[in-house]
């Protein structure tokens, strides 16, 4: 399986190049603030590895961990909490990074249970987003791509766990299964 040939959607150089203007962008708007980079695993481990280390500011990282219940493609909007944060983040500046908007199902339903803790505020970066999934309303103050409604993997994204060490995001190649594996 992993063998099945990967076309190149967004090569490393493009990711780097979107990166590093994230980041400026981050280190401008939260200059002063307390900031802390929640990473929502797994997809998310190798884009806000590379977003923090650019990121010229004094921060905290953590992570969540999440699951949609189920196995269907789609996202039922009920999230399982698998690992929940470490830190508290009453009072604080969260930016919540994903690797992928899609229905927006899953940021919208961690969004509001992570307000409820009260943080100073919350946003929402993201390195790909499917505008035209898109089934609840979601504000992605920080994104990388748009890309069409495509299954994608590579840099985080995964394929039935397969496939998030590629340094790019790419397109599956062949078969329409590919699509099973959200
Ligand atoms: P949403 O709740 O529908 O927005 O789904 C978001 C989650 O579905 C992401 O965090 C990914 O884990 C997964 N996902 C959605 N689209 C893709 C894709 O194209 N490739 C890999 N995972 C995806
Ligand atoms: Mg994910």
């Amino acid at each position: 399986m992993e063998k099945r040939p990967c076309r190149v959607l967004i090569g490393r150089r493009e990711l780097d190049a979107r990166v590093e203007e994230l980041a400026r962008r981050i280190t401008e708007d939260y200059r002063g603030r307390d900031l802390v980079m929640v990473g929502i695993l797994k997809g998310a481990f190798v884009f806000l590895a590379d977003l923090v280390r650019r990121v010229e500011l004094p921060l905290e990282v953590d992570f969540v961990a999440v699951s949609s219940y189920g196995k269907e493609t789609q996202t039922s909007g009920v999230v399982r909490v698998i690992k929940d944060l470490d830190i508290d983040i009453r009072g604080r500046d969260v930016l919540l990074v994903e690797d992928i908007v899609d229905t927006g199902l899953t940021l919208d339903y961690l969004a509001r249970m992570l307000r409820q803790r009260e943080p100073a505020s919350l946003e929402i970066c993201a390195l790909l987003n499917k505008p035209e999934a898109r089934k609840v309303d979601i504000e992605v103050r920080y994104c990388g791509f748009d890309i069409p409604t495509l299954f994608v993997v590579g840099y985080g994204l995964d394929y039935a766990e397969h496939y998030r060490h590629l340094p790019y995001v790419g397109v599956l190649e062949e078969g329409s299964e590919a699509r099973e594996g959200a």
